[in-house]
């Protein structure tokens, strides 16, 4: 049964059959503080734009491990320049892996790279649907995501940088996931945010359930 991992702000570590992805490795400076750079060996990572709360450890982690590294064409050529592995892609595009299948999805935050664009990922984990928001705002066109058929869908609900709690249920009622994780809060006392509070809003109006994931938790991939 596939398992992920929750590392604190917008970093998790999804794991099954000897494959691991980790999504924006930020653990170099996260206040999370549950694993450090040299201790996480992925296959892949997956890199939603290149600010350094999401880039994070990313080069450092595929210079040591060979991990092959997925992201925007420009965030891409980051590792690149570095002598990485790392696959390229873009908005609307999708590829299969040996795990299953990522498209690269819209997110509308800065990309932290000239001409570059933040992106989320819609990944296709040996048949679950995970929507991997990144940081990003509420957008009417999550509405199509949602029609890809989300099982568990990663979003933030820290405000200030991304959608706060309110845009975040209403992006809850766009995408119809099955779970919701709410990410990109607590980090810092400039994102903090009540997930309970978030939970009892998305209960009174759907049937999508909260996982609240504390650092360091783990959740069984169900779907
Ligand atoms: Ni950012
Ligand atoms: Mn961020």
């Amino acid at each position: 049964m596939p398992n992920l991992k929750y590392l604190g702000h917008s970093c998790f570590l999804l794991s099954a059959n000897n494959i691991k992805i980790i999504f924006d490795p930020f653990l170099t400076g996260n206040p999370a503080n549950i694993m450090q750079a040299n201790e996480v060996n992925p296959n892949y990572i997956l890199v939603s734009h290149a600010h350094g709360d999401h880039l994070g450890d990313g080069i450092e982690i595929a210079k040591r491990t060979g991990a092959t590294a997925i992201s925007t064409f420009e965030v891409a050529n980051l590792f690149i320049e570095e002598g990485c592995n790392a696959h390229g892609m873009h908005l609307g595009g999708k590829y299969n892996f040996d795990f299953g299948s990522v498209k690269i999805v819209p997110a509308f935050h800065g990309s932290g790279v000239a001409g570059g664009h933040a992106c989320g990922f819609v990944v296709d984990f040996f048949g679950t649907k995970i929507y991997f928001a990144g940081d990003t705002c509420l957008f009417g066109d999550m509405m199509l995501i949602g029609k890809l058929g989300i099982e568990y869908a990663l979003i933030p609900i820290g405000d200030n940088f991304t959608m706060g709690p309110e845009d975040a249920l209403s992006a809850v009622k766009l995408i119809h996931p099955k779970v919701v994780i709410p990410m990109h809060y607590n980090t810092w006392p400039l994102i903090a945010q009540d997930p309970k509070a978030f939970e009892e809003k998305i209960n009174s109006f759907c049937t999508t359930k909260v996982e609240i994931m504390n650092p360091g938790d783990n959740l069984d991939i169900i779907f």
